[in-house]
């Protein structure tokens, strides 16, 4: 994981540019974060401090660090080796403190190279696989930093994008990369280095997009870019459209709130010109490349995992129910450990908000191995995972910045379900059930406004059960993956262990652990399964469980059952689980900060986990 940023451009902006570029990183890793600037004289100037950017800055504040030169590098860390102190804090340095880098990414040949460095004299003084590069570095410069750095690059096995300064060069930067993230903002004397173009966009929206072996050289004012062996190579810069706006707080207290909140829109901006009504049909642009080959499949894999996999839960049902085809939703670190049923008749679906985690990416590749037809629904436009896959659909709901992830889910299902359309159409789906479904995809916005206006009663009820440290959620079918992916988000940023399960899974071990300590979220809408859930809640109710459903507008059946309720308007049965999902993305919400935790940055975690 961990978040880099390099800048060369104005002297009075090197600081803030930094800065401001760690912020938007943050949800990357926050276990530490370091600054370093090359002055004009050579003299660099260096900051760290254990914990968030906002230590930091603390840290900034108290300093002398040149706030006034050119070029500069900052790290903000998600410890992998090492654990998160000041010695293993980015940026590292050679043992001559003439060369610092910053890097993102596991080298995994780190050991051996440590014990050649060493042998030689060379004393290290982290505990990261960092610093062998610095190392590294400094034993090949002979006064061309770029030379040492494509020197180096020859030894590292793993994962990495970096940018190195030297002491020797002020005013020059390289960086590269393999495996991990990197884009380039270019303006007019200005560029910005960055892992991803939310610490960019302040700036500008004029991006490069680097692939793996690729370097660049920022030099003199102007960037040249090669691959690892020096050929030069010609890169498209590409506008951006997310502006700064939509990477920012917009009035509320925390971005998962303003992420929650703007479902209604976000569901809008995800279907926007791809529903034609007439025809019952649905039209992604990405996927008019493959289309042909989409209609030969036998089998639909959906991989992804944490949030994305719950929403590959769901369609594994809407790939069944609405297309009639076999379908499986694969959690992707565990599937090339495996050995998947997949060959060239089966149409891989790849679901990932950052488009960079390091086991899709694995699982893709894996898949794309064995012949697969891979394509993405991913949201961060240029990612790892929209450039590997054949072929593609964007969610278009702008960055997502809070750790746990809201509105990907909801978009990341509503293009599932319609992907389940568009194949239904091509395998006998009738034009009435299609539009019934795509009439209510349309409609969906409404839906998540009125269901949205529960927040303050969800507060209310978050404000009762917050100091429980256990929770149960169930529901069925359609409503089975929304119970996993609630459970999710209030073990994640409320620290509160919760079950995710079928309701049906309670009688078969689980509903030992019922008791009035134990409360259940019950999902429970009137729909083909109502009558088994009820049931399912009256099991609970005789063992003096304590139950909150998410119900039906209206349903009295419920709330003479339940001890609370959150309605939700009555939709369409696969429509669903999609909004049922808002009220407890809502519950987690309140809970995490009544219990006064860091709702945007939950400990231990990292919003793009770029490292297997
Ligand atoms: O960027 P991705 O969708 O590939 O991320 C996958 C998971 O790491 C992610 O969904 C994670 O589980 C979130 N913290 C859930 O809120």
């Amino acid at each position: 994981m961990c978040g880099i940023v390099g800048y060369f451009g104005k002297d009075t902006k090197v600081l803030d540019t930094l800065v401001n570029g760690l912020k938007r990183l943050e949800y990357r890793g926050y276990d530490s974060a370091g600054i370093a600037i090359v002055a004009k004289d050579g003299q660099v100037f260096s900051k760290k401090a254990i914990g968030k950017i906002v230590e930091l800055e603390k840290e900034l504040e108290k300093s002398d660090i040149s706030k006034f030169d050119k070029v500069g590098i900052a790290h903000t860390r998600w410890a992998t080796h090492g654990s998160p102190t000041l010695d293993n804090c980015h940026p590292h340095f050679s043992q001559d403190k003439k060369i610092w880098l910053v890097h993102n990414g596991i080298i995994e040949n780190y050991k051996q190279l440590k014990k050649e460095l060493e042998s030689k004299g060379v004393q290290f003084s982290s505990d990261t696989d960092t610093e062998v590069i610095a190392h590294l570095v400094q034993s090949f410069y002979n006064g061309d930093l770029k030379k040492a750095v494509q020197k180096t690059l020859t030894k590292l096995e793993g994962a990495y994008a970096i940018v190195v300064v030297s002491a020797d060069e002020p005013g020059r930067l390289v960086a590269a990369k393999k495996g991990s993230p990197l884009v380039l903002g270019v303006s007019e004397n200005e560029y910005v280095l960055a892992s991803d173009v939310s610490a960019i966009i302040s700036q500008t929206r004029n991006v490069i997009y680097f692939e793996d072996g690729e370097l660049v050289d920022i030099k003199d004012g102007k960037y040249t870019i090669t691959n690892f062996k020096d050929a030069p190579l010609k890169k498209k810069i590409e506008v951006i459209d997310w502006d700064d706006e939509a990477a920012t707080k917009g009035g509320h207290e925390h971005f998962l709130i303003k992420e929650i909140m703007e479902q209604a829109k976000t569901m809008e901006d995800s279907c926007r010109g791809r529903i034609v009504s007439k025809s019952g049909n649905v039209r992604f642009g990405g996927l008019n490349t493959v289309k042909d080959k989409i209609a030969r499949m036998e089998r639909v894999v959906i991989l992804g995992i944490g949030t994305s996999y719950y929403s590959a839960k769901l369609a594994e049902l809407y790939f069944e129910d609405i297309a009639g085809i076999p379908a499986k939703a694969e959690m992707t670190p565990e599937f090339r450990y495996k050995n998947p049923y997949i060959d060239e008749k089966t149409w891989v679906i790849a679901v990932s908000q950052s488009g960079e985690t390091a086991d899709s990416v694995a699982a893709i590749k894996e898949a794309q191995n064995r012949g697969a037809l891979v394509t993405g629904i991913i949201n961060t436009v240029g990612s790892t995972i929209s450039r590997i896959t054949e072929a593609g659909v964007y969610n278009h709901i702008g960055p997502e910045i809070s750790v746990a992830s809201t509105k990907a889910f909801t978009s990341q299902s509503i293009i599932l379900l319609m992907h389940a359309v568009m194949l239904g159409r091509m395998r006998g789906l009738s034009l009435r059930r299609a539009k019934a479904i795509l009439e209510e995809i349309e409609n969906m916005p409404k839906l998540a406004e009125e269901t949205l206006k529960q927040n303050s009663n969800i507060e209310k009820l978050a404000e009762k059960y917050h100091k429980k440290n256990n929770l149960i959620y169930i529901g069925r079918n359609y409503n089975y993956p929304v119970a996993l992916e609630g459970a999710l988000k209030v073990k994640e940023i409320g620290y509160v262990h919760a079950e995710g399960l079928s309701g049906g899974e309670l009688k078969h071990g689980f509903i030992a652990l019922i008791d009035e300590n134990m409360p259940t979220i019950a999902v429970v809408p009137q729909d083909s399964i109502y009558e088994k859930m009820i049931s399912n809640i009256e099991e609970i109710k005789a063992r003096s469980g304590i139950v909150i459903a998410v119900a039906t507008d209206g349903d009295k059946e419920v709330a003479d059952l339940c001890d609370d309720v959150i309605y939700t308007p009555k939709m369409k049965e696969e429509i669903a689980p999609i909004i049922n999902t808002i009220p407890l993305q809502l519950f987690a919400y309140h809970v995490a900060r009544l219990r006064g935790l860091d709702v945007d940055k939950p400990r231990n975690l990292a919003k793009s986990v770029t490292v297997e």
